[in-house]
Order: C-alpha cells, then sequence, then structure tokens
C-alpha cells in the first residue's frame, strides 16, 4: 500500500511516500522544510508566518517527493491538533490532490503520528500491547494507554505548560536559540543535576497529571535573585537541575502509571523524546523492574514532526476502511486523540 503522508501542524513542512504491507514499511522518500531559523528571531513560532511558509514550501515538496515515484493509493494528513495557519494548508493539499487523483483520504491525529514514529526504523508489528505512550512535544505532554491500534485512553497529561514549550521558555530567559530543549539538554551533559533543587511539581499527586509553568516561574526567580558568579553556579549546572526537575516528574508518574496497569511496551514519542538523559533514565527505572516491559523510542531523526509517522499511521486507519471524503476532512486545532 503506498500512501503519501503531509504533516504541517507546526512549524515543519514534511512530505513523505511510504510503502507499507501488513508487517513493514519502506520509506520510498521524503522530505521536510523546517521553519526554525524564521521563528528563531522571534523566540518561538508564530503562526501567520507560519502558515505562509508552509503555504510557499508545500507544493514543490510534494512534487520532490513524487518525482520518479509510484502513484499513491491513500493520502495521509495531519488534521489536528496543532496551530490552525498550518493545519488549514496541509489539509487543503491533501483534499485538492484526493480529488484529482480519485484516491482516499486519512484523517490524522498529530499525536497518534508519535506514536508510531519509533516503528518507522522497525517492524511496526513490533508493537507489543497494551502500551504506555508517554508524549512529550512543544505543544503536548500526554500519557496514553494504547490498548490496540486505534484504542486510546489518557490517562493524564500537563495542566498548563507541556514539557518542550517549559524547556523552551526557560531557554529564551537564557538567551538561548529557539527550539532550547537540544540546546538545554546539551549543556546539561556538563552540569551538575542537584547544583539548584528545583521544584518537582505534583511529583506526589495521586493522578497522572503534571504541571510546569511553576517549574519556569521558579527557573525565573532563580535568575532574578541570582548570579551565577555569587551563587558558584554555572550555566550548565542550571541546565542539569532544571532538566532533572522534568526528568523526575516524568520518571516518578511513568513508574506509578506502570504499578498500577498491566504494561507491556512503554512508548516515547514527541520532540522531547530526543533527550538522552530522559531516555537513559526511564531505560534505568524500567530494568530494575520484575516483569519485562520492553522500551521504544524514536530515532533522533524521527524524534521532530515529520510526515513518514503520519503516513505509517495512516496505515492502521486505511487497514480497517478508516478513510474521510475529501468534502468532509477538517482542520481541528483542539482535536484530542483521547478524552480523559
Ligand atoms: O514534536 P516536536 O517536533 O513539535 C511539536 O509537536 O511540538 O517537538 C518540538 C519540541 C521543542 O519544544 C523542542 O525544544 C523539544 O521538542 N526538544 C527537546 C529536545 N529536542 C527537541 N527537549 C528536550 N531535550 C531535547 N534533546
Ligand atoms: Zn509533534
Amino acid at each position: 500500500m503506498i500512501i503519501l503522508g503531509i504533516e504541517s501542524s507546526c512549524d515543519d513542512t514534511s512530505v513523505a511516500l511510504l510503502d507499507v504491507s501488513k508487517d513493514k514499511h519502506t520509506i520510498l522518500a521524503q522530505k521536510t522544510a523546517s521553519q526554525i531559523e524564521v521563528h528563531k528571531t522571534y523566540g518561538g513560532v508564530v503562526p501567520e508566518i507560519a502558515g505562509r511558509k508552509h503555504a510557499e514550501a508545500i507544493i514543490p515538496i510534494v512534487e520532490d517527493v513524487l518525482h520518479n515515484q509510484p502513484k499513491p493509493e491513500y493520502i495521509a494528513v495531519t488534521s489536528g491538533p496543532g496551530l490552525i495557519t498550518g493545519l488549514l494548508v496541509g489539509v487543503e493539499v491533501a483534499k485538492t490532490l484526493s480529488y484529482l487523483w480519485d484516491i482516499p483520504l486519512l484523517s490524522i491525529n498529530h499525536i497518534e503520528g508519535h506514536v508510531y514514529s519509533p516503528f518507522l526504523e522497525e517492524n511496526h508489528t513490533d508493537l507489543v500491547f497494551p502500551a504506555l505512550c508517554l508524549i512529550a512535544s512543544g505543544g503536548h505532554t500526554e500519557y496514553i494507554l494504547m490498548k490496540d491500534h486505534g484504542d486510546y485512553t489518557k490517562l493524564g497529561g500537563t495542566r498548563d505548560d507541556a514539557v518542550g514549550e517549559c524547556f523552551d521558555k526557560v531557554a529564551k530567559l537564557l538567551h538561548l536559540d529557539y527550539p532550547g530543549g537540544p540546546k538545554i539538554a546539551a549543556l546539561a551533559e556538563h552540569g551538575n543535576s542537584s547544583a539548584i533543587p528545583f521544584p518537582r511539581p505534583m511529583i506526589r499527586s495521586k493522578d497522572y497529571d503534571m504541571s510546569f509553568s511553576g517549574l519556569k516561574t521558579a527557573a525565573l526567580y532563580w535568575l532574578r535573585d541570582n548570579t551565577f558568579e555569587d551563587a558558584n553556579i554555572t550555566l550548565e549546572d542550571f541546565c542539569a537541575s532544571f532538566q532533572q526537575a522534568i526528568i523526575a516528574v516524568l520518571l516518578k508518574k511513568t513508574e506509578n502509571i506502570l504499578s498500577e496497569h498491566t504494561i507491556k511496551t512503554l512508548l516515547l514519542g514527541g520532540g522531547v523524546s530526543a533527550n538522552t538523559q530522559l531516555q537513559t533514565q526511564l531505560s534505568h527505572m524500567l530494568e530494575k523492574r520484575d516483569q519485562p516491559i520492553q522500551f521504544r523510542f524514536p530515532k533522533k531523526t524521527y524524534c521532530m514532526d515529520n510526515a513518514a509517522m503520519i503516513a505509517l499511521a495512516g496505515y492502521h486507519h486505511a487497514a480497517h476502511n478508516d478513510t474521510t471524503p475529501w468534502n468532509e476532512i477538517v482542520a481541528n486545532p483542539n482535536w484530542r486523540i483521547a478524552q480523559i
């Protein structure tokens, strides 16, 4: 089954062509245009600019990806959640191609794309259920229980800032370029993670919800009230301590869920899944448990938004004939994969 994937929900315009069968898949082509350089100036994604950049980039990328390739049999497009300005561009292109080529359209939730991202490099049938998906990105931080393909239950999530957003905002306070997550992570490698006792919000709450805006404020107040020199603390120490506060919360909440549910796979996805400390500490925690749980996270290139993950998620919808007529698909910036 040849599937054309389209992703434009944030600041990456991505198109991919996948050849998927029941037990394997091949990425025939993929091209992504990142808008990071444009948004860097503003310290974050500017929705109006993002929409315009997606509109400029998308048609040449579709042409490039399809060059000398077989004709797609399905189109999988991200129709939510995300920035409406970006979603509209991808959805309109997908609708038009579906009508012109007379092929079915698959409406894909962006979070579901991240759920499948660890399997882009592996056999997608390796996903053993029930799986606990921790999706942490610039816009989302959620725990989702996945009992089967398409069977999602949200167990908890952030009540305010997403983890990636918290990384990016604190990086901005430190005058680091957008996106700040990778910059903080790189500096943290050379710092002492117990140098500053940053709060671990909601770590003791019995639910699986999280909150990161207080941590961001604690970072702001520390920078307002101290200088690195006087406190005898380096930028690297600050970054390591801040990052560890986030990881400690994610570790504890993950452990709580694993103790209270039967889980066979822990799946990490979203931009923050590129954080090697988070990967390592989750992996160590799993090794210490009596019951074996397989741990899956994406290869670095697939941690960020990409269209291949949307096409792979699309395959499972196509397999269940879950298509959407071109004149009925709607971009929904607030689409929730599963309600609590
Ligand atoms: O999934 P993604 O590409 O876009 C959204 O759907 O939001 O995630 C981007 C987010 C940004 O906030 C970025 O700072 C964060 O992922 N990120 C990281 C790392 N690499 C990317 N955060 C922490 N550590 C990293 N190594
Ligand atoms: Zn994403």
